[in-house]
Protein backbone atom coordinates (compact mmCIF):
# COMPACT_ATOMS: atom_id res chain seq x y z
CA UNK A 1 0.00 0.00 0.00
CA UNK A 2 1.84 3.36 -1.00
CA UNK A 3 2.27 5.72 2.38
CA UNK A 4 -0.72 8.36 3.12
CA UNK A 5 0.63 12.14 4.26
CA UNK A 6 -1.58 14.49 5.44
CA UNK A 7 -1.00 17.86 6.85
CA UNK A 8 -2.47 20.32 8.80
CA UNK A 9 -1.35 24.23 9.00
CA UNK A 10 -0.74 26.07 12.49
CA UNK A 11 -2.81 29.08 13.55
CA UNK A 12 -2.77 32.61 15.53
CA UNK A 13 -5.77 33.86 17.10
CA UNK A 14 -6.26 37.42 16.15
CA UNK A 15 -8.49 38.94 18.64
CA UNK A 16 -10.53 37.12 21.66
CA UNK A 17 -8.80 34.56 23.03
CA UNK A 18 -10.02 33.40 26.19
CA UNK A 19 -13.16 35.78 26.29
CA UNK A 20 -14.40 32.94 23.53
CA UNK A 21 -13.99 30.26 26.07
CA UNK A 22 -17.26 31.95 28.10
CA UNK A 23 -19.23 32.39 25.05
CA UNK A 24 -17.83 36.20 22.94
CA UNK A 25 -16.53 35.85 20.04
CA UNK A 26 -13.22 35.44 18.85
CA UNK A 27 -11.75 35.66 15.23
CA UNK A 28 -8.34 32.93 14.14
CA UNK A 29 -6.54 32.35 11.15
CA UNK A 30 -4.09 29.74 9.95
CA UNK A 31 -0.65 30.27 9.40
CA UNK A 32 0.74 27.52 6.74
CA UNK A 33 4.32 28.39 7.21
CA UNK A 34 4.37 25.96 10.09
CA UNK A 35 2.66 22.58 9.54
CA UNK A 36 2.20 19.13 11.52
CA UNK A 37 2.65 16.35 9.08
CA UNK A 38 1.66 12.47 9.36
CA UNK A 39 2.69 10.26 7.14
CA UNK A 40 1.42 6.06 7.39
CA UNK A 41 2.93 3.49 5.92
CA UNK A 42 1.86 -0.41 5.71
CA UNK A 43 4.32 -2.54 8.23
CA UNK A 44 3.62 -6.09 5.81
CA UNK A 45 5.84 -7.70 8.04
CA UNK A 46 4.07 -6.93 11.52
CA UNK A 47 1.11 -8.60 13.07
CA UNK A 48 -2.71 -6.47 12.00
CA UNK A 49 -3.06 -4.46 14.52
CA UNK A 50 0.44 -3.18 15.37
CA UNK A 51 0.58 0.37 15.27
CA UNK A 52 4.51 1.70 15.83
CA UNK A 53 4.55 5.57 16.20
CA UNK A 54 7.66 7.99 15.52
CA UNK A 55 7.51 11.40 16.65
CA UNK A 56 10.91 12.61 16.65
CA UNK A 57 9.62 16.31 17.26
CA UNK A 58 8.80 15.12 20.75
CA UNK A 59 11.50 12.05 21.28
CA UNK A 60 8.02 9.44 21.14
CA UNK A 61 8.98 6.64 19.50
CA UNK A 62 6.33 3.72 20.57
CA UNK A 63 4.33 1.11 19.85
CA UNK A 64 0.39 2.70 19.97
CA UNK A 65 -0.59 0.42 22.83
CA UNK A 66 2.52 0.76 24.74
CA UNK A 67 1.30 4.34 25.35
CA UNK A 68 -1.01 5.63 28.52
CA UNK A 69 -4.65 5.23 27.21
CA UNK A 70 -5.01 8.62 28.15
CA UNK A 71 -2.23 9.51 25.44
CA UNK A 72 -3.64 11.28 22.65
CA UNK A 73 -2.66 9.22 19.84
CA UNK A 74 -4.16 6.63 21.74
CA UNK A 75 -7.49 8.64 22.02
CA UNK A 76 -7.20 9.64 18.24
CA UNK A 77 -7.18 5.61 16.96
CA UNK A 78 -9.83 4.66 19.41
CA UNK A 79 -11.91 7.94 17.90
CA UNK A 80 -11.27 7.07 14.30
CA UNK A 81 -12.04 3.63 14.70
CA UNK A 82 -15.34 4.08 16.46
CA UNK A 83 -16.10 6.57 13.60
CA UNK A 84 -15.04 4.07 10.70
CA UNK A 85 -16.96 1.93 12.97
CA UNK A 86 -13.51 -0.35 11.99
CA UNK A 87 -12.46 -3.30 14.83
CA UNK A 88 -8.95 -3.52 13.24
CA UNK A 89 -6.30 -1.46 11.80
CA UNK A 90 -3.70 -2.94 9.40
CA UNK A 91 -0.52 -3.18 11.05
CA UNK A 92 0.81 0.80 10.14
CA UNK A 93 3.79 3.22 11.03
CA UNK A 94 2.80 6.55 11.55
CA UNK A 95 5.25 9.32 11.36
CA UNK A 96 4.72 12.64 12.91
CA UNK A 97 7.22 15.58 11.63
CA UNK A 98 5.58 19.26 13.12
CA UNK A 99 7.36 22.39 12.84
CA UNK A 100 4.64 23.94 14.94
CA UNK A 101 6.25 24.69 18.21
CA UNK A 102 4.89 22.62 20.97
CA UNK A 103 3.02 25.49 24.27
CA UNK A 104 3.68 28.57 22.07
CA UNK A 105 -0.30 29.66 21.62
CA UNK A 106 0.11 27.73 17.81
CA UNK A 107 -2.14 24.83 17.66
CA UNK A 108 0.10 22.16 17.55
CA UNK A 109 -1.99 20.13 19.37
CA UNK A 110 -5.01 20.67 17.13
CA UNK A 111 -2.82 20.68 14.03
CA UNK A 112 -1.20 17.14 15.03
CA UNK A 113 -5.07 16.00 15.28
CA UNK A 114 -5.80 16.87 12.21
CA UNK A 115 -3.18 15.81 10.14
CA UNK A 116 -3.83 12.05 12.00
CA UNK A 117 -7.13 11.65 11.82
CA UNK A 118 -7.04 12.90 7.91
CA UNK A 119 -4.10 10.42 7.11
CA UNK A 120 -5.93 7.22 9.10
CA UNK A 121 -9.27 7.48 7.48
CA UNK A 122 -7.47 8.18 3.58
CA UNK A 123 -5.51 5.05 4.50
CA UNK A 124 -8.37 2.68 5.71
CA UNK A 125 -9.99 4.31 1.94
CA UNK A 126 -13.08 6.50 3.83
CA UNK A 127 -11.25 9.94 3.90
CA UNK A 128 -13.27 12.01 6.75
CA UNK A 129 -14.47 15.69 5.28
CA UNK A 130 -13.42 18.29 7.16
CA UNK A 131 -16.57 18.91 9.98
CA UNK A 132 -15.91 15.33 10.98
CA UNK A 133 -11.85 15.94 11.10
CA UNK A 134 -13.06 19.40 13.07
CA UNK A 135 -15.45 17.74 15.49
CA UNK A 136 -13.04 14.54 17.08
CA UNK A 137 -10.02 16.93 16.68
CA UNK A 138 -12.09 19.04 19.57
CA UNK A 139 -13.03 15.50 21.61
CA UNK A 140 -8.93 15.19 21.79
CA UNK A 141 -8.65 19.14 22.46
CA UNK A 142 -11.22 18.58 25.43
CA UNK A 143 -9.03 15.55 26.64
CA UNK A 144 -5.69 17.92 26.86
CA UNK A 145 -7.49 21.50 27.48
CA UNK A 146 -9.80 21.52 29.82
CA UNK A 147 -12.62 23.20 28.73
CA UNK A 148 -11.62 24.66 25.19
CA UNK A 149 -13.74 26.82 22.89
CA UNK A 150 -13.16 24.61 19.80
CA UNK A 151 -11.85 27.18 17.72
CA UNK A 152 -8.29 25.83 17.24
CA UNK A 153 -9.45 22.60 16.16
CA UNK A 154 -11.96 24.47 13.54
CA UNK A 155 -9.34 27.05 12.02
CA UNK A 156 -6.84 24.31 11.85
CA UNK A 157 -9.47 22.09 10.04
CA UNK A 158 -10.91 24.22 7.69
CA UNK A 159 -7.44 26.42 7.12
CA UNK A 160 -9.07 29.35 6.63
CA UNK A 161 -9.29 32.87 8.74
CA UNK A 162 -12.50 32.34 10.93
CA UNK A 163 -14.90 33.89 13.28
CA UNK A 164 -16.34 31.65 15.74
CA UNK A 165 -18.44 31.76 18.49
CA UNK A 166 -18.67 28.70 21.24
CA UNK A 167 -21.48 26.40 20.17
CA UNK A 168 -22.48 27.92 16.90
CA UNK A 169 -21.33 27.53 13.71
CA UNK A 170 -18.59 29.30 12.42
CA UNK A 171 -18.62 31.77 9.87
CA UNK A 172 -15.27 32.15 7.24
CA UNK A 173 -14.12 35.35 7.46
CA UNK A 174 -14.08 37.30 4.19
CA UNK A 175 -10.72 39.12 4.20
CA UNK A 176 -11.12 41.96 1.62
CA UNK A 177 -7.71 43.96 1.89
CA UNK A 178 -4.91 40.96 2.72
CA UNK A 179 -2.44 42.43 5.22
CA UNK A 180 0.64 40.89 7.35
CA UNK A 181 1.37 39.67 10.50
CA UNK A 182 4.90 39.15 12.40
CA UNK A 183 4.90 36.53 14.66
CA UNK A 184 7.37 36.21 17.45
CA UNK A 185 8.05 33.61 19.88
CA UNK A 186 9.04 34.41 23.37
CA UNK A 187 10.63 31.19 23.45
CA UNK A 188 8.64 30.76 27.09
CA UNK A 189 6.69 27.07 26.73
CA UNK A 190 3.22 28.15 28.16
CA UNK A 191 0.37 25.04 28.48
CA UNK A 192 -3.31 26.24 27.46
CA UNK A 193 -4.68 24.10 30.52
CA UNK A 194 -2.43 26.05 32.91
CA UNK A 195 -3.44 29.41 31.37
CA UNK A 196 -6.87 28.35 30.91
CA UNK A 197 -7.46 27.16 34.31
CA UNK A 198 -5.72 30.11 35.85
CA UNK A 199 -8.10 32.54 34.21
CA UNK A 200 -11.05 29.96 35.21
CA UNK A 201 -10.14 30.46 39.07
CA UNK A 202 -9.56 34.81 38.59
CA UNK A 203 -13.14 34.61 36.75
CA UNK A 204 -14.57 32.58 39.96
CA UNK A 205 -13.22 34.83 42.39
CA UNK A 206 -14.63 38.23 40.82
CA UNK A 207 -16.81 37.05 37.97
CA UNK A 208 -18.43 40.70 37.34
CA UNK A 209 -14.81 42.26 36.51
CA UNK A 210 -14.01 39.53 34.07
CA UNK A 211 -17.39 39.21 32.22
CA UNK A 212 -16.82 42.96 31.88
CA UNK A 213 -13.34 42.31 29.98
CA UNK A 214 -14.68 39.54 28.45
CA UNK A 215 -17.19 41.91 26.75
CA UNK A 216 -14.86 44.65 26.16
CA UNK A 217 -12.76 41.92 24.09
CA UNK A 218 -15.98 40.54 22.62
CA UNK A 219 -16.43 44.62 21.17
CA UNK A 220 -12.98 44.59 19.56
CA UNK A 221 -13.51 41.18 17.98
CA UNK A 222 -16.86 42.53 16.61
CA UNK A 223 -15.20 45.61 15.44
CA UNK A 224 -12.24 43.84 14.15
CA UNK A 225 -14.75 41.90 11.82
CA UNK A 226 -16.11 44.93 9.84
CA UNK A 227 -12.72 46.38 9.32
CA UNK A 228 -11.29 42.53 7.69
CA UNK A 229 -14.34 42.78 6.28
CA UNK A 230 -14.55 46.46 5.23
CA UNK A 231 -10.78 46.00 3.72
CA UNK A 232 -9.42 48.16 6.18
CA UNK A 233 -6.52 45.96 8.08
CA UNK A 234 -4.63 49.17 9.67
CA UNK A 235 -7.77 50.04 11.77
CA UNK A 236 -7.01 46.64 13.31
CA UNK A 237 -3.62 47.39 14.87
CA UNK A 238 -5.05 49.96 17.58
CA UNK A 239 -7.77 47.27 18.22
CA UNK A 240 -4.51 45.00 19.10
CA UNK A 241 -3.16 47.55 21.18
CA UNK A 242 -6.50 47.50 23.04
CA UNK A 243 -7.04 43.45 23.35
CA UNK A 244 -3.73 42.66 24.36
CA UNK A 245 -4.59 45.35 27.50
CA UNK A 246 -7.32 43.27 28.33
CA UNK A 247 -5.14 39.95 28.21
CA UNK A 248 -3.13 41.81 30.21
CA UNK A 249 -5.82 42.80 33.25
CA UNK A 250 -6.97 38.95 32.45
CA UNK A 251 -4.15 37.91 33.62
CA UNK A 252 -2.22 36.06 30.88
CA UNK A 253 0.54 38.07 29.65
CA UNK A 254 3.73 38.09 31.13
CA UNK A 255 6.86 40.82 31.31
CA UNK A 256 8.75 38.29 28.12
CA UNK A 257 5.42 38.63 25.94
CA UNK A 258 4.56 42.54 27.11
CA UNK A 259 8.29 43.23 26.15
CA UNK A 260 8.02 42.06 22.40
CA UNK A 261 4.55 44.00 21.87
CA UNK A 262 6.78 47.27 23.17
CA UNK A 263 9.44 46.12 20.74
CA UNK A 264 6.70 46.06 17.55
CA UNK A 265 5.75 48.95 17.81
CA UNK A 266 8.88 50.76 18.46
CA UNK A 267 9.69 49.15 15.59
CA UNK A 268 6.94 50.71 13.35
CA UNK A 269 4.33 48.08 14.17
CA UNK A 270 0.51 49.37 13.87
CA UNK A 271 -0.25 47.21 16.73
CA UNK A 272 0.40 43.97 18.67
CA UNK A 273 -0.54 41.97 20.58
CA UNK A 274 0.22 38.34 22.59
CA UNK A 275 -1.54 35.36 20.89
CA UNK A 276 -3.19 32.22 22.25
CA UNK A 277 -3.33 31.18 25.78
CA UNK A 278 -0.47 33.65 27.04
CA UNK A 279 1.64 33.58 29.52
CA UNK A 280 4.49 32.48 27.09
CA UNK A 281 4.55 31.72 23.68
CA UNK A 282 3.67 34.17 20.69
CA UNK A 283 2.92 37.59 19.82
CA UNK A 284 1.73 38.96 17.12
CA UNK A 285 1.76 42.60 15.06
CA UNK A 286 0.26 44.23 12.05
CA UNK A 287 2.86 45.75 10.43
CA UNK A 288 2.90 47.28 6.65
CA UNK A 289 4.63 44.70 3.84
CA UNK A 290 7.72 46.78 3.67
CA UNK A 291 8.18 47.01 7.14
CA UNK A 292 7.38 43.72 8.07
CA UNK A 293 11.07 42.24 7.65
CA UNK A 294 11.82 45.31 9.75
CA UNK A 295 10.00 44.71 12.79
CA UNK A 296 11.07 40.63 12.77
CA UNK A 297 14.64 41.62 13.04
CA UNK A 298 13.61 44.22 15.64
CA UNK A 299 11.84 41.24 17.31
CA UNK A 300 14.94 38.79 17.27
CA UNK A 301 17.23 41.58 18.38
CA UNK A 302 15.22 42.49 21.33
CA UNK A 303 14.47 38.02 22.56
CA UNK A 304 12.12 36.63 19.97
CA UNK A 305 13.56 33.08 19.73
CA UNK A 306 11.80 32.82 16.19
CA UNK A 307 9.62 35.03 13.67
CA UNK A 308 7.33 34.48 11.23
CA UNK A 309 5.78 36.90 8.50
CA UNK A 310 2.55 35.89 7.38
CA UNK A 311 0.05 37.41 4.72
CA UNK A 312 -3.72 36.40 5.84
CA UNK A 313 -6.25 36.43 3.07
CA UNK A 314 -9.28 34.77 2.46
CA UNK A 315 -7.70 31.48 0.88
CA UNK A 316 -4.98 30.97 3.41
CA UNK A 317 -2.93 31.96 6.16
C1 LIG B 1 -6.12 29.07 22.44
O1 LIG B 1 -5.67 29.13 21.10
C2 LIG B 1 -7.25 30.01 22.64
C3 LIG B 1 -7.86 29.96 24.05
O2 LIG B 1 -8.96 30.88 24.04
C4 LIG B 1 -8.32 28.58 24.39
C5 LIG B 1 -9.58 28.13 23.66
O3 LIG B 1 -10.26 28.95 23.07
O4 LIG B 1 -9.86 26.93 23.72
C6 LIG B 1 -6.87 30.45 25.10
Amino acid sequence: MPAITARAPGKVILFGEHAVIYGRPAIAVPVTQIQAKATLLGAPFALAGQVWIYAPDVNLQSDLYQLPESHSFRILFQLIMQELNISRLPALRLRINSSIPVAAGLGSGAAVSVAVLRAISSFVGHPLNDERVCALAYQVEKVYHGTPSGIDNTVIAYARPIYFVKGQPFELLRVSQPFTLVIADSGVKSPTLAAVGGVRTRWQTDPAAFDSLFDQAAAIAREARLMIEKGLPDQLGPLMDENHKILQQIGVSCPELDHLVASARQAGALGAKLSGAGQGGNIIALTNQDKAVDVARALEQTGATRTIITSVASSNG
